[in-house]
C-alpha cells in the first residue's frame, strides 16, 4: 500500500491587521496582558464579504502552482472549518467550483481547531488505499465572523486564515509521508467551547441574538488545562509507540492557541525552541487553520527539508485532541 505524503502546502490570510493596541480601543485590556498571557501580537481580519471558501481558494491555487498537478487533476477535496461560507453547501464544493476542479469530490469537516489533523488522515486513507493520487486537505477560518468582539476572553485570541496541503502516494521504495497519529475526542468538554445558536438546538433567533449565543462561548481556563495536558500527553503517545521521544523530532508544528500551551508541551517532550514553528504572534489563533499555516510559514523560513521527522498536534473544541507524526518528503 503506498504511503501518503505531503508534496506541497499553499496558505492564505487575509491583508488586514487587528493589533494589540487595536483591542485596546475595543476592550478592557492592554498590550502587554495580551503578549503576557498568550504570545500574540497580532491577528489578521478579513473585510466584510470575504469567506472562508475565499481564503481557501487561494491557497490552493498557491498549492497547485507549487506542485505538479492541475486542477483537474484533484480527485477530493476536503475542508475543515467551523467557518463554512453558509450551511449548505458545503465549503468544499465552493472551492471546487472556484479552482476549476472539474474532476474533485468533496465535503466539509467541522472538529474545530483539530480540523486539519483529522482532515489530513481521512485525505491519507483515500490515498493508502489506491482510491486517489491527489488530496487536497484545508484547514481555513474566518473566525472574526463568529467571535463577540466584547467578550475580552476570546476576541483577543483568534485570527483569521488557512492553508492547504496536497496528499499524494509515496513512489515504490520511498520512505516519507505520513507514519502514524493519534486521534481522541472527550465530549464531555463540549461546554467548555462552544458556538451556542445556529444549529438544530437553538435555531437563530432574535432571542439567541440578544443574549450573544451566536457567537463563540470559551471557559478559557478549563481549555487550558484540557489543552496543556493533552498536547504533550498524544505527542508521547505517538512517539513512544514508534520507539521515539521528542529528542528525535526534527520540527515540531503545533496548532497555535497560546504561546504557553505550546511552551508547556515542548519542556515535557525535551524540546528546545529551535525545533518548533511559533507563528501566533502574527496571526493569533486561526482555528483549523493554524497547522497547514504554520507549515507554511516553516517552509518559508527554511526550516524544513526532506527526511526531517515532523510532529504534528493539534487540540480544542469537543474537547478534540490529535497528534500526527510523518516523515517530510521535499
Ligand atoms: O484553540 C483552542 C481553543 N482555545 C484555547 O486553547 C484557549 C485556551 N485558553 C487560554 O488561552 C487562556 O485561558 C486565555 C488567554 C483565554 C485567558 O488567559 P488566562 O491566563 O487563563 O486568564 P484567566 O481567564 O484565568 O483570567 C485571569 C485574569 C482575570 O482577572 P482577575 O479575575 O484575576 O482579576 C481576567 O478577568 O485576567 C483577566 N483577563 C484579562 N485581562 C486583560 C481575561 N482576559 C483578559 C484580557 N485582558 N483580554
Amino acid at each position: 500500500m503506498p504511503i501518503p505524503k505531503i508534496s506541497a502546502v499553499g496558505a492564505c490570510v487575509p491583508p488586514g491587521i487587528l493589533s494589540n493596541k487595536d483591542l485596546e480601543g475595543m476592550v478592557e485590556t492592554s498590550d502587554q496582558w495580551i503578549v503576557e498571557r498568550t504570545g500574540i501580537r497580532q491577528r489578521h481580519i478579513a473585510e466584510k464579504g470575504v469567506a472562508s471558501s475565499d481564503l481557501a481558494t487561494e491557497a490552493v491555487k498557491e498549492l497547485i502552482a507549487k506542485s505538479e498537478i492541475k486542477a483537474t487533476d484533484i480527485d477530493l477535496i476536503i475542508v475543515a472549518t467551523i467557518t463554512p461560507d453558509m450551511q449548505l453547501p458545503a465549503t468544499a464544493c465552493l472551492v471546487q467550483n472556484n479552482v476549476g476542479a472539474t474532476k474533485a469530490w468533496g465535503f466539509d469537516m467541522s472538529i474545530a481547531c483539530s480540523g486539519f489533523l483529522y482532515a489530513l488522515q481521512v485525505g491519507a486513507q483515500f490515498v493508502r488505499t489506491g482510491a486517489h493520487q491527489n488530496v487536497v486537505v484545508i484547514g481555513v477560518d474566518v473566525m472574526s465572523s463568529i467571535i463577540d468582539y466584547t467578550d475580552r476572553q476570546t476576541c483577543i485570541i483568534f485570527g483569521d486564515g488557512g492553508g492547504a496541503a496536497l496528499i499524494q502516494p509515496c513512489a515504490a521504495g520511498e520512505e516519507f509521508g505520513v507514519i502514524d497519529f493519534v486521534h481522541e475526542v472527550d465530549g464531555s468538554g463540549g461546554v467548555s467551547l462552544c458556538l451556542p445558536a445556529g444549529g438544530s438546538r437553538n435555531p437563530t433567533t432574535h432571542e439567541t441574538i440578544d443574549k450573544r449565543m451566536h457567537y463563540v462561548h470559551q471557559d478559557g481556563p478549563a481549555v487550558f488545562k484540557f489543552a496543556t495536558r493533552k498536547m504533550a500527553e498524544m505527542c508521547t503517545r505517538v512517539l513512544e509507540r514508534n520507539g521515539l521521544t521528542g529528542k528525535d523530532v526534527d520540527l515540531f508544528i503545533p496548532h497555535q492557541a497560546n504561546l504557553r500551551i505550546i511552551t508547556s508541551a515542548m519542556e515535557r517532550l525535551g524540546m528546545t525552541m529551535d525545533r518548533v514553528v511559533v507563528n501566533i504572534d502574527e496571526y493569533g489563533n486561526t482555528t483549523a487553520g493554524t497547522i497547514p499555516l504554520a507549515m507554511h510559514s516553516a517552509l518559508e523560513k527554511g526550516m524544513l527539508k526532506k527526511g526531517d521527522l515532523v510532529l504534528l498536534a493539534s487540540m480544542g473544541a469537543g474537547f478534540s485532541a490529535g497528534a500526527t507524526l510523518l516523515r517530510w518528503a521535499y
